[in-house]
């Protein structure tokens, strides 16, 4: 069978290494991929979002079925193009992939279904938010309704708080609507699941760590590390997700004649002695949360999607008992800016070390043939263990093994401020 992957970052680099290993799978390409993947997989010089490109690649290649990694090609519709042109592809529509890219759609099916979230006000004016918010009093947060590149929402703990969060929601994002949403307060975690928009396959939990700086401090990342399972959600609570949450949701979206396909992504709040209760969802993977839980998954991932992409039965995917961390190496400046070109030493020392396996995302091969950094987020060091300590010992003991000019790095991934 052959396969394609959509996109570049460690996730892609992880799902890739995981499909390679399928019996099933022949071939594997990547578009556009990374020097990671081109290990992996053979990559194709087509970009994530030129949808008719990727179409045409996998009409004139044969490909069985292909996989997308980031949002913005399924928000652009490429499930619903290759479905038109006959391509098996695993992903929701551009209609489903809503519920990622608009907050309000999201927490319309969530109160339909009856699904746990913070309680909410949709304000459409400024002037509507600015009375609603001094209405209520902090603490509250305040969001803006689509894809704000990790930017769109604010904590707010105080009156001064809240005026900068809209000073900077509707003059520096410049969003029209906003939610205003109940203050939830409890662990984060994340739940993943495959998904044909009825059957339910369960991948597992993660937790992430969404700060740059250590203690979980500084801007907002794409993510920082992540590790799986999350001691947060236990596998009662996993059940109790997937009977409040994903069955509830997944029924409610077919009922709107937009059915969810794809993996799905539920951002978790755990407050103490409730319901777990949604946080977000996303209709992908999460990134660096795949890169751990590819590290355990035991079946054959091929086949699932392969299943699920085709409506036929699909059978559930074993996970390994063993604990998986991922620890992200970011270029300088990160995340406000990103250096290319600084040269990456120690890689096949740092796979070395037991359990280890290093995922590229922000990296390129310079002229010379040098690794290099190109981007924001360069690697995933991933590493697993019989458990949270030893993957932790074996993570970092690869972590210092490799080095780069500038490097932005959280020496406390595993510890317990993810949130
Ligand atoms: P989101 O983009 O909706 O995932 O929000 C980003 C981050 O803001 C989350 O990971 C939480 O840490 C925080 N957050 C969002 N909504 C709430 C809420 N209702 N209560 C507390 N924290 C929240
Ligand atoms: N790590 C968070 C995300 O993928 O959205």
């Amino acid at each position: 069978m052959k396969v394609l992957v959509v996109g570049s970052g460690g996730r892609e680099h992880a799902l890739c290494w995981r499909l390679a290993q399928s019996p099933q799978v022949e071939k594997v390409w990547c578009a556009p991929g990374n020097p990671g993947t081109s290990e992996c997989a053979t990559n194709v010089t087509i970009r994530a979002d030129d949808i008719s490109a990727l179409a045409d690649f996998a009409a004139q290649f044969g490909v069985d079925l292909t996989i997308v990694g980031p949002e913005a090609p399924l928000v652009a519709g490429i499930v619903d193009l290759f479905r038109k042109r006959g391509l098996r592809i695993f992903g929701p529509t551009a209609s489903a992939a809503r519920i990622e890219s608009s907050k309000g759609f999201a927490k319309n099916l969530m109160v339909e279904a009856g699904i746990p979230t913070a309680a909410y006000r949709r304000c459409e004016s400024r002037r509507d938010a600015e009375d609603y918010c001094q209405q209520r009093g902090a603490p509250l947060v305040l969001k803006a309704d689509g894809l704000a590149a990790g930017k769109g929402v604010v904590v707010c703990y105080n009156s001064e708080e809240i005026r900068q969060g809209l000073i900077h929601l509707y003059d520096v994002i410049k969003t029209d609507t906003i939610l205003v949403e109940e203050l939830l307060i409890g662990p984060e975690a994340s739940f993943f699941v495959a998904t044909d928009g009825e059957q339910i396959v369960p991948i597992g939990s993660a937790h992430d760590y969404k700060r740059v700086g250590e203690g979980n401090t500084g801007p907002n990342t794409g993510g920082m590390g992540a590790v799986s399972p999350t001691p947060f959600l236990t596998s009662g609570d996993e059940a109790v997700v997937v009977e409040t949450i994903v069955q509830p949701l997944l029924a409610v979206m077919r009922s709107h004649g937009t059915p969810f396909s794809g993996f799905l992504y539920v951002g978790l709040m755990l407050p103490e002695g409730k319901l777990p209760h949604v946080i977000e969802f996303n209709a992908r993977f999460g990134d660096p949360e795949c890169q751990v839980l590819m590290r355990r998954i035991q079946g054959d991932l091929f086949s699932l999607l392969y299943d699920l992409a085709d409506g036929a039965t699909a059978q559930p995917l074993p996970l390994s008992s063993k604990t998986a961390v991922a620890v992200v190496q970011a270029s300088a400046g990160y995340p406000e800016t990103s250096r290319s070109g600084d040269q990456i030493l120690g890689l096949q020392r740092a796979e070395q070390v037991k359990g280890v396996a290093v995922f590229h995302a922000g990296t390129a091969i310079d002229k010379v043939g040098h690794v290099v950094t190109n981007g924001g987020r360069v690697l995933a060091v991933t590493a697993e263990g019989n458990t949270l300590e030893e993957a932790c010992d074996r993570v970092y003991e690869a972590c210092e093994k490799i080095s780069f000019a500038g490097r932005v790095m959280r020496s406390d991934i595993g510890g317990p401020n993810n949130s």
